[in-house]
């Protein structure tokens, strides 16, 4: 067969505020959770499962050595904005997917107007996209917590945070739903699973008291999501709402039924729970039953089941780096790390240096599984691989084994639309280099484009093209007939 991607797919990157702005401190911007999460030791790279934050690390966070948050100074997007989207745009990117940050726009939770200078700045990326013929696709809120929502609040359990962001998000979508279609509330809506400070604000705990703490938060963010689809449908009909998880792909460990059954429940609750929420609307049988059976008692106001139903997302996406596997007994079975978890090695694949372990066709099962499910158009919001380099003496790097994980997923993802799903786009992790969500590394490289930054935030700075970089070039300009 054929068919090939859709012609008018979206072929892009993503990037986020907190990994890629640096200015930690500029124009009134506040602090947040990721400035003062630690780079981890490199020989912890493979041990990198489940990311916590502790309260005592936040009390550190505040006052620790600088080089120790490499968050906070990211590749300096915030000045080289510019620059950086002409090189993609040059790439012949369609889409450009960023995160703008709530603690510029809205420092403070009390703030009732926008920070004007935050607004300045988002006025100028958005401009850069739009005159290089680029769709912005705006992540609201990604992983960036402002750490006030945890101190002064408790973190998003409070129902004052779901007033907070709505407030934001609506601010943002009124200023710019003239330049920017494609909407995303929540990045990986389910890290309140799997990281809950990240997306939360709320610090590691135990017990039924933190896991009614936790899905209290969830739930919020639920609603807030709902709110401003709702929103967005009513006053603005063209936008396009999408919603978002780190889709935890994963496989049976054998043919024992009884692994086939543990996978199918991880399954559900640590991503089609969070899938069905916004893209049916309501929740799904299996989450009544963990609920009860983890004693958890969500406070549900009135309307709010209703809101849920009113605000399902237009499209569903989803980030896809690697797959891991379940079992129904995993002790004495080999581990391996992957993206905001960990699992059971596959040895039918291969791993990178942090573990995740690569498998292009698991994008097409995964792909086709969520297709069948909801029946909404599919975006691929990440995808990518992470390795450790440096740059040759011709300043470049010759990251042939990027340009066949690109390639092999790529294929895979064609499969996918050859078996009848309809995917509109497809958003690279990192096309530029960046400090790494999980372990704060700058040695953790997904770009097409080098930074040359060394983990202390020295060196110049410039920009320089990989190889891979001509190679997904050439990919868009023949809408990725050649693979
Ligand atoms: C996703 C996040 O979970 O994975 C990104 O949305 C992150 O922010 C990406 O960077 C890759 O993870 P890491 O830990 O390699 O940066």
């Amino acid at each position: 067969m054929n068919k090939n991607f859709r012609h008018d797919f979206l072929w892009g990157g993503a990037i986020s505020a907190c990994q890629a702005e640096g200015a930690y401190d500029a124009d009134g911007r506040t602090l947040t959770f990721p400035d003062i999460v630690k780079r981890i030791d490199p020989n912890q790279r493979q041990n990198f499962g489940q990311a916590w934050i502790t309260d005592k690390e936040i009390a550190e966070g505040r006052t620790g050595d600088l080089l120790d948050y490499p968050k906070r100074w990211g590749i300096d997007f915030y000045h080289t904005y510019a620059e950086d989207i002409a090189l993609m745009a040059k790439m012949g990117f369609k889409v450009f997917r960023f995160s703008i940050a709530i603690s510029r726009v809205f420092p403070h939770v009390g703030d009732r107007e926008p920070n004007a200078k935050a607004l300045a700045y988002y006025d100028g990326v958005i401009r850069e996209c739009r005159k290089w013929n680029m769709e912005p696709l705006v992540t609201m809120s990604h992983f960036d917590p402002p750490i006030e929502i945890w101190e002064n609040y408790g973190g998003y359990t409070n129902r004052e945070i779901i007033d907070y962001y709505y407030r934001y998000f609506k601010t943002l979508i009124d200023r710019y739903h003239h330049d920017v279609k494609y909407w995303l509330p929540f990045n990986e809506i389910n890290c309140g699973l799997l990281a809950p400070f990240k997306g939360l604000g709320v610090c590691n705990g135990e017990g039924v008291e933190f896991e009614n703490r936790r899905w209290q938060a969830i739930h919020n963010q639920f609603v807030t999501a709902a709110k401003i689809v709702q929103y967005a449908h009513q006053h603005y009909p063209d936008l396009k709402m999408g919603c978002m998880v780190a889709y935890v792909t994963s496989y049976p460990y054998s043919c024992d039924p009884r692994d086939v059954i543990a996978n199918e429940e991880f399954d559900r609750i640590t991503n089609l729970l969070f899938l069905d929420v916004q893209a049916k609307g309501e929740y799904p049988y299996f989450a009544k039953t963990y609920f009860e059976q983890n004693q958890i008692h969500l406070q549900i106001e009135d309307g709010e089941l209703e809101l849920l139903k009113q605000g399902t997302a237009d499209w569903v996406g989803y980030s896809y780096y690697q797959s891991i596997v379940t079992a129904a007994a995993t002790d004495k079975k080999e581990r391996t790390s992957g993206n905001l978890t960990s699992g059971l090695k596959n040895p039918h694949l291969k791993a990178n240096e942090w573990g995740w372990q690569i498998d292009p066709d698991g994008l097409r099962y995964l792909t086709n599984k969520v297709y069948d499910r909801y029946g909404k158009p599919i975006f691929i919001l990440e995808n990518g691989i992470g390795k450790i380099e440096t740059l040759n003496a011709e300043n470049t790097v010759h990251d042939d084994y990027r340009i066949d994980y690109l390639k092999r997923h790529l294929k895979a993802l064609k499969e996918a639309v050859q078996d009848g799903c309809d995917v509109i786009g497809y958003t690279w992790w990192g096309p530029i280099d960046l400090i790494s969500s999980g372990t704060s590394e700058m040695s953790k490289r997904y770009g097409f484009i080098y930074v040359d930054q060394d983990e202390n935030g020295q060196g110049s700075k410039r920009r320089y093209c990989k190889d891979s970089y001509a190679a997904y070039k050439q990919i868009i300009e023949t809408n990725g007939e050649e693979l």
